[in-house]
């Protein structure tokens, strides 16, 4: 790759960003500052939202607050696994932005909308992060529905949490190679009118 994997958003494409955004799971000691996650989040709202309802609420744990967060959390778990999730949240997540959204039960057509502005929102958000290298790992582990988990952040019962999302900085020798290549999109894709040219049915990886 011969351009920076991090740049100015003068100089770096959108198309140059999406490729090479990796989710990060190894971060710098560096805190992550509420200054600057609002500043990507003032950008990140910007994503699509039918109605323009702007499904989604933050709730932000400074590197300050980590170590209180993951205290307070652990009463989730079994004393057996506690442990475990200690090691793990501390290893990795400098930061938490816990990405928080309406849903009124029922999985109807605004709840959808509402779900995938969501999921626009927080791809916009890692996105940004990259460019600034702070580094993001989307977390929808079972936890986040776990009902003290909810409790404990304050996620009402007209809502649901759409991603636990762990923040870091990073260096570039901590970005992880992709597992492997995107699949090319004419691999997955039928043109109306010539149906008959792909006859092998789609391969939805790991369905
Ligand atoms: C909706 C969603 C949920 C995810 N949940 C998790 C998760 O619970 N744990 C995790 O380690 N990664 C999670 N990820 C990150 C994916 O594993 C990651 O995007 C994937 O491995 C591709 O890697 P890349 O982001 O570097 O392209 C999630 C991603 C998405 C979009």
């Amino acid at each position: 790759m011969t351009q920076p994997i991090t740049g100015d958003e003068s100089s770096v494409s959108i198309a140059h960003t999406i490729r090479a955004r990796r989710t990060l799971r190894e971060f710098t000691n560096e805190a992550v500052s509420e200054q600057l996650v609002m500043e990507l989040l003032n950008d990140a709202v910007w994503a699509p939202n039918h109605g323009l309802r702007e499904p989604w609420r933050f709730l932000f744990v400074p590197t300050e607050q980590k170590g209180a967060f993951i205290e307070h959390l652990l009463p989730a778990f079994d004393t057996a696994q506690a442990e475990k999730m200690r090691v793990y949240l501390h290893a990795q997540a400098s930061a938490f932005l816990i990405v928080i959204m309406p849903d009124k039960g029922g999985h109807d057509k605004q709840w959808e909308e509402d779900l995938m502005a969501s999921a626009a929102l927080i791809q916009n958000f890692q996105l940004l992060a990259w460019e600034r290298k702070l580094g993001v790992v989307w977390k929808t582990n079972d936890h986040n529905w776990n009902p003290f988990v909810r409790e404990l952040l304050g996620v009402q019962s007209g809502e649901k949490i759409t991603g636990m999302l762990h923040l870091g900085h990073f260096k570039e020798d901590q970005v992880p190679a992709p597992k492997k290549p995107r699949t090319r999109a004419e691999l997955k894709t039928h043109i109306f009118g010539n149906i008959t040219v792909r006859e092998e049915p789609t391969n939805y990886e790991n369905d």
